[in-house]
């Protein structure tokens, strides 16, 4: 199969993240008889700094013509990088929410999951975390108040900042049908998550999701409100299957959710709109810290690569020996810097993507 692949290597770690997926992709290729052609564009911080704006048309028309992107992650320090003395829309976070848009990615779908070999990293208290937990939270993306108007205005001296909060019935319905087509593959149950006791839109979100689920009588539907979601996810993480919610709520639960797991490191994301096409992106950020110093955890994009694989091109089998390898390489006891613990063997970046290579071929 030809797969036409755009990468948004980024700033930060984003560029040796990508080198160890693509390093994985092409052993994939290889094995499975696959051509994998890649064509990188700039995006957040590259692309200021090449063109004076995080995300261009051209880069734009270039991921539209790809089959899916793989990103590495964007942004720097937000205190001390000249990034972030730009006004917002130019600043690199504008690239990330501009493609989303542009390409119609309104479905995130961020897996949280406790691996078995990584358990002790998880913060819970053992009587907890010992059920395991397996959940992936379906997050709205490109509409709420991410995307609703807003500004800043000054009112008789008094300054006031105005963000809306818009959804629309079919915006809710094309998520909420992603939500329930995984939880069929899945544990066949929906949670989903509002504030139907203050907001209107969370009253809609609430109606259109009943509606939906009238379609799916074989998945458990309930409805949980976001400040118990925030409690329960710490309390009994293993409740949760699917997590269906709008883009605040869900940018805000899906960082709790990978802080339960304590490995954000090996978790990876998809977003998808309506087609086939989607990006695919660690859940975790640029770490500009460790950039350039071959410490940092490959294994989110791996991963990623993996899920783009499975979404984009229906390759579960080639998908399915890159997760059994990077499950390989944690029972061989094999760790990158943030997922350490005594009695493995500390590796980097580079190393981390061979080992994976290796047990794939
Ligand atoms: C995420 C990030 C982005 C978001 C930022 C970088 C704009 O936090 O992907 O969750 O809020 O969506
Ligand atoms: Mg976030």
């Amino acid at each position: 199969m030809k797969l036409k692949i755009t990468c948004i290597p980024g700033d930060g770690i984003g560029p040796e993240i990508v080198a160890e997926a693509k390093k994985v992709l092409d052993t994939v290729a290889e094995k499975y008889g696959h051509d994998m052609q890649y064509t990188d564009i700039l995006m957040g911080g590259a692309s200021i700094d090449a063109h004076g704006v995080p995300l261009t048309d051209e880069a734009v028309e270039t991921a539209k013509n790809a089959d899916a992107v793989l990103m590495g992650s964007i942004g720097g320090d937000t205190t001390t990088s000249p990034w972030y003395k730009l006004p917002p829309n130019l600043r690199p976070e504008a690239g990330l929410l501009g493609i989303r848009k542009a390409l119609n990615l309104f479905a995130n779908l961020r897996p949280a999951v406790l691996y078995e070999e990584l358990a002790q990293a998880c913060p819970l208290k053992q009587d907890i975390s010992g059920n395991g937990f397996d959940m992936l939270i379906m997050r709205e993306l490109t509409g709420g108040l991410y995307f609703g108007e807003r500004k800043t205005v000054e009112e008789n001296g008094v300054r006031k900042a105005i963000d809306t909060l818009t959804y629309d019935e079919n915006e809710i319905r094309r998520i909420a049908v992603k939500g329930f087509d995984i939880a069929r593959k899945r544990r066949k149950k929906v949670t989903s998550v509002d504030k139907a006791n203050v907001l209107d839109s969370s009253r809609l979100w609430r109606a259109v999701v009943e509606e939906v689920a009238k379609d799916y009588p074989d998945v458990t539907l309930e409805h949980m409100l976001v400040d118990n979601c925030a409690m329960q996810l710490v309390k009994d993480p293993a409740q949760f299957d699917v997590i269906l919610t709008e883009n605040m709520f869900g940018d805000i639960l899906s960082d709790e959710a990978s802080m339960v797991t304590g490995s954000i490191g090996m978790l990876a994301s998809a977003s998808l709109n309506d087609t086939k096409f989607g990006l695919y992106e660690p859940s975790h950020g640029s770490a500009p810290d460790i950039a350039g110093k071959d410490l940092a955890n490959p294994i989110a994009t791996i991963l990623s690569a993996s899920m783009m694989l499975r979404y984009s091109f229906d390759l579960d089998k080639e998908a399915d020996a890159i997760d059994e390898a990077v499950k390989q390489v944690l029972r061989d006891g094999y760790r990158t810097g943030d997922i350490m613990s005594e009695g493995c063997e500390k590796v980097g970046c580079k190393k981390m993507g061979d080992l994976i290579v290796e047990r794939i071929k």
